[in-house]
């Protein structure tokens, strides 16, 4: 039996729990664009940046700002797969009010934690707004309803097998609806062996797919990418946004 699987998961929500009891976050000693830098750089919008607590922004680490994709996109319903402490799903129930309903999932207890406590301070959107803990790998499980829009804002690479993913996602979608996904492509090859390490797995780069091999796991499962944008190359990998739609 392989345990990969079971040792990745178990991995990223020992990391993810650490991240929210720690308050400064993990990542601290590091120079790298985190917490409200992070945020602005990728043009976050300063009206919810200043809705929220200073402390909130160093346990949120999107990939980008989804925000204008998910306005064009106009869901009424949303789930959001890998929601951390819930940055997007509160900038949507403030920013969309037709999102009617919106359904956030996590691993992480820590997180999950934090983002309901923060969404205390805003009764309104919190009637909108459901938390829960799962684990993406068996979603289907979950007993969801299908809903206009699925955002993965920094959890598909944290998936593992992508393939067996995108058939369960098909039922968590509507016939007209959107998979939103920010995360890492590969630009290049890792080298031999780095995917067989779970701590490479942990920041995105190691669960990272090329652009050919996410076509054919999106193929595989009836579904097609609708548009396809990277937005930053930074190789061995690009940030992009993907669009995946059913297969009219
Ligand atoms: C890079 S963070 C992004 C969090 C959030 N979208 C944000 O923008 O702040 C990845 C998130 O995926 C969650 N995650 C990782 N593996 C998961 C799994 N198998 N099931 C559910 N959530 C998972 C982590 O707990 C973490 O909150």
């Amino acid at each position: 039996m392989n345990k990969f699987p079971t040792r990745l998961h178990l991995a990223l929500q020992q990391m993810y729990d650490r991240i929210s009891e720690c308050e400064d976050g993990l990542l601290k000693p590091v120079a790298i664009d985190r917490g409200l830098t992070l945020l602005q750089k990728l043009g976050y919008p300063p009206a919810l940046l200043e809705a929220l607590p200073p402390e909130s922004f160093d346990q949120a680490f999107p990939l980008a700002n989804p925000f204008a994709k998910i306005v064009e996109l106009e869901p009424g319903t949303m789930l959001d797969l890998g929601c951390g402490s819930v940055l997007d799903v509160l900038g949507c129930a403030l920013m969309l009010p037709q999102l009617k309903e919106i359904v956030a999932i996590d691993s992480s207890s820590g997180l999950l934690e934090i983002g309901r406590r923060r969404l205390q301070n805003f009764p309104e959107q919190s009637a909108r707004i459901t938390l829960l803990k799962a684990d993406l790998n068996h979603i289907k499980q979950s007993g969801l309803q299908p809903a206009d829009l699925i955002l993965m804002n920094g959890s598909f690479n944290l998936v593992y097998n992508k393939t067996d993913f995108f058939k369960q996602l098909t039922q968590l979608l509507r016939n007209d609806g959107s998979i939103l996904i920010y995360d890492f492509l590969l630009s290049e090859s890792l080298p031999p062996g780095f995917a067989d390490e779970v701590d490479n797995w942990l920041w995105n780069i190691g669960g990272a797919l090329s652009e050919t091999e996410l076509r054919v796991a999106v193929k595989n499962a009836g579904l097609e990418i609708s548009r396809l944008n990277e937005l930053e190359r930074i190789d061995p990998v690009a940030r992009c946004e993907i669009v995946i739609r059913k297969k009219a």
